[in-house]
């Protein structure tokens, strides 16, 4: 098929575009480079630099788009707090422009990166894809403005879209790996702490109604998450907005995830305790059963040890 991939320089998109390339596709990414380095797109691409304002440009100059994997966009829940308009701006108004360009375009099929945050703090866990939809962040509701848009222009066209919905990701894939700036993920953030490169790794809360008062979150090994677009592109219906959760079902607190990162490194973490960041909720763990059902989706990197061992392994190239 002939993709386009928005945000193709960055972690997730640019480790799909390798598996898609490896699959055989050809494979266009636009990215505006604006949170990620250039040589985070795979050279076997082509790249088009350019911003989701700009897209319809590339959809016009270029046709017959098969499908787009629309990973582009912001994504630190912290800062959406304290920058909403930038958020919803980026988010959910560069999503628009891109519906619209794919619209006048005739393209008619896209997979879209979702979040659990979309959930806020869930009734209970595992939250399946029919739980209740109240973000706690700015960040969660930009994600689920698109949801909602792709779930009418499916209804009013004919649009066939998938929204992924991951939960934390984690790990490296082929010598490709995180590296947000800035970052703001726990995981990559403690590695940097055990390699001597911050002086201190904060937890943020310490009195949540959880075993050890601290946040409990979902992983998922962002090679396990890539083969799930695959599967995805595959189920992609006409008229039809599908929705699955992406995560491993356990739930690791925030001093979990800790002892882990000193375990495979081997030190011990300059660990300092903060309040309480506006936002964040006390704990989200997916049912992925509808896409183990439905995709023929099965992780087969679940465990905490084996992610952290990955993304120790790409901080150290
Ligand atoms: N990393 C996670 O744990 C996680 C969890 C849930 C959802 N997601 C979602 O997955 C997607 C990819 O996440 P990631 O971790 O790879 O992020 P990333 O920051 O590494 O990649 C995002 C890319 O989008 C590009 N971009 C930003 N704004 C743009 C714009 N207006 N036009 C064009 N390009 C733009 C950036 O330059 C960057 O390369 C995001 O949509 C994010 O919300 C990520």
């Amino acid at each position: 098929m002939k993709l386009l991939v928005t945000g193709g320089a960055g972690y997730i998109g640019g480790i799909v575009t390798t598996m898609l390339l490896d699959a055989g596709h050809d494979v266009t990414v636009v990215d505006d480079l604006s949170t990620s380095p250039a040589d985070g797109v795979p050279p076997r691409a082509t790249f088009i630099e350019c911003g989701l304002a700009d897209v319809a440009t590339v959809l016009t100059r270029e046709a017959g788009f098969d499908a787009v994997l629309h990973f582009a966009g912001l994504i630190a829940a912290g800062e959406s707090m304290q920058q909403p308009g930038r958020y919803w701006h980026v988010n959910t108004g560069g999503s628009l422009a891109l519906l619209t360009a794919m619209r006048d375009a005739g393209v008619d099929r896209i997979v879209f990166s979702s979040t659990a945050a979309v959930y806020g703090d869930p009734e209970s866990v595992p939250i399946p894809e029919t739980a209740r939809l109240k973000p706690t962040n700015v960040y969660g509701d930009t994600k689920l403005a698109v949801d909602l848009m792709l779930a009418g222009e499916a209804a009013a066209r004919g649009l066939a879209a998938v929204s992924l919905r991951y939960f934390n990701v984690v790990g490296s894939y082929r010598g490709q790996g995180e590296r947000h700036t800035p970052e703001t993920h726990l995981i990559p953030l403690a590695l940097e702490a055990a390699q001597g490169k911050r002086d201190q790794i904060a937890v943020f809360g310490t009195d949540y109604p959880t075993p050890d008062g601290t946040a409990i979150r979902d992983y998922i090994h962002v090679e396990d998450l890539a083969r799930a677009h695959l599967l995805a592109l595959a189920a992609l219906a006409p008229g039809e907005h599908k929705v699955y959760n992406l995560g491993n079902g356990s739930g690791f607190s925030v001093r979990e995830v800790l002892a882990v990162v000193e375990q495979v490194t081997g030190t011990t973490l300059p660990v300092v305790e903060r309040p309480r960041r506006a936002g964040d909720p006390v704990e989200l763990v997916a049912s992925s059963k509808r896409a183990r059902a439905e995709l023929g989706w099965t992780p087969a990197k679940p465990t905490l040890a084996a992610m952290v061992g990955d993304a120790w392994e790409f901080l150290q190239r």
